[in-house]
């Protein structure tokens, strides 16, 4: 006989609190204060240049993350959402190119579409919520420049099958990682397969700095050109008086600069990154481990389950009206647990509620890049509606979604599973 839920007066199944999802956030401490004192004692809080001739912060964080994730080129931003713009323009983004990317990431990815005047094109995902390769060949034009593939919610995308899109099609692909730092594809750290990885330390990240974000780049040349782009000033160059070395180079950008206490945090915050993402996929694993064979519910696939950073559990119901009720029983017993798609809570994370790409909004009355003369020249215009990516919402609708804190215990997670498999074994 199934156990008397919560929600029916039962006892809880957990009963320790439950730690707010800020893995890196909550553990700031002594090295953090070591690093930032260290800035503010030397009184050098701009990467390029103080009253000491001390080394950057930034330029060693960017070293270090480099070193750490095998990449030749990193450049640090002020944010995620910046080094996304700096990269797609870098890539040769501009007005008349479609870009394509998934309906379910935080908004952001596609805002910086439209912020480096590129028309965004919204994919489906797939079961692993992260972009379906198949629908990103269906939504190529002879506009599209670029893709830019989300590793959504520490799950790293099919980068196998995007990279081979991109070689047969000759697009540029931009990676977003902001959901999953020191993420893996088969054994190679996400961020590091397309032309760009985009990272993002906001304080809900994996590691944090309140506010930051990271480039990867291979390329000598678009390296360069985020330096110019994220830096109008290009204050980073050799002379920075001087002509440009190529064509291409030098043009006007925006400032995405990383400040040097920002630099100094994340220099203590990417020693933790690895613990962390260890403790968050040992979680996932003890739980997953104790509701795999749990009749009713399915947990999210992985491209590389040994690449997920281990920052969520996703798992489905077998139909969308169970999600509710399954998550207000698990709310009961003392587990935080959530809905992730319901078409009357607005939720930024998926492209049914993006009312302005929707209507199409621009900041002037001249619709750029909607209406933009030069994309009419290549392919019929790009249309949306709320409800044109159905296997995305369909997928959405059904899943139910809990964080996973670093902080947590294995008692928590055993606490965790218990009390989904007794919600499961009335509701599911
Ligand atoms: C998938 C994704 N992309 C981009 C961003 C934007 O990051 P930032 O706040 O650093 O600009 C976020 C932030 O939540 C995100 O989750």
């Amino acid at each position: 006989m199934s156990e008397k839920l919560a929600i029916h007066g039962g006892p809880k199944a957990k009963t320790t609190p439950n730690y707010p999802m800020y893995p890196g956030g909550l553990e700031i401490g002594e090295e953090e204060k070591k690093q930032v004192m260290e800035v503010l004692d030397n009184q050098y809080l701009f990467r390029y240049y103080g009253p000491k001739n001390v080394p950057s912060k930034v330029r060693e964080f960017e070293n270090a993350f480099k070193a750490k994730m095998g990449s030749p080129y990193a450049l640090a931003t002020s944010s995620c959402t910046g080094a996304l713009i700096s990269s797609l323009v870098a890539c040769g983004v501009g007005p008349g190119d479609e870009v394509i990317v998934t309906g379910y990431t935080f908004f952001a990815s596609c805002a910086a579409i439209v912020a480096a005047k590129g028309i965004p094109v919204i994919a489906e995902v797939d079961e692993t919520l992260t972009i379906d390769p198949a629908d990103v060949e269906k939504k190529i034009t002879p506009a599209t420049k670029a893709i830019v593939a989300v590793h959504m919610r520490g799950v790293p995308c099919n980068m196998d099958a995007i990279m081979d899109i991109a070689k047969r099609y000759n697009l540029k692909v931009i990676e977003d990682c902001a959901q999953a730092v020191g993420g893996t594809y088969k054994g190679q750290y996400v961020g590091t397969f397309g032309d760009c990885g985009c990272f993002s330390f906001q304080y809900h990240k994996t590691i944090t700095a309140g506010e930051g974000g990271m480039i990867l780049a291979k390329d000598a040349r678009i390296y360069d050109r985020c330096c110019s782009y994220h830096d109008t000033a290009a204050c980073w160059r050799p002379d920075r008086f001087a002509e440009q070395r190529y064509e291409g180079e030098l043009f006007c950008g925006s400032n995405f600069r990383m400040s040097e206490l920002a630099g100094a945090v994340m220099l203590a915050q990417l020693g933790r990154l690895d613990y962390l993402n260890a403790a968050m996929r040992s979680h996932q694993k003890r739980i997953i481990e104790q509701i795999k064979d749990t009749k009713g519910i399915k947990v999210r696939p992985c491209n590389d389950p040994e690449g997920d950073t281990g920052i969520c559990l996703m798992f489905y119901l077998d139909s969308a009206e169970k999600v509710s009720p399954f998550c207000d029983a698990l709310q009961a017993e003392g587990v935080d647990a959530k809905a992730v798609f319901n078409s009357g809570i607005p939720d930024w994370h998926i492209y049914h509620h993006w009312k302005h790409v929707m209507q199409k909004k621009a900041p002037s009355e001249v619709c750029c890049p909607w209406e933009c003369p030069y994309h009419k020249e290549k392919a019929a215009d790009v249309e949306y509606e709320a409800d044109m990516n159905p296997k995305t919402l369909e997928y959405l609708g059904r899943i139910v979604h809990l964080d996973i804190p670093a902080q947590m215990t294995d008692e928590d997670c055993d606490m965790i599973a218990k009390a989904i498999n007794k919600v499961a074994a009335v509701l599911a």
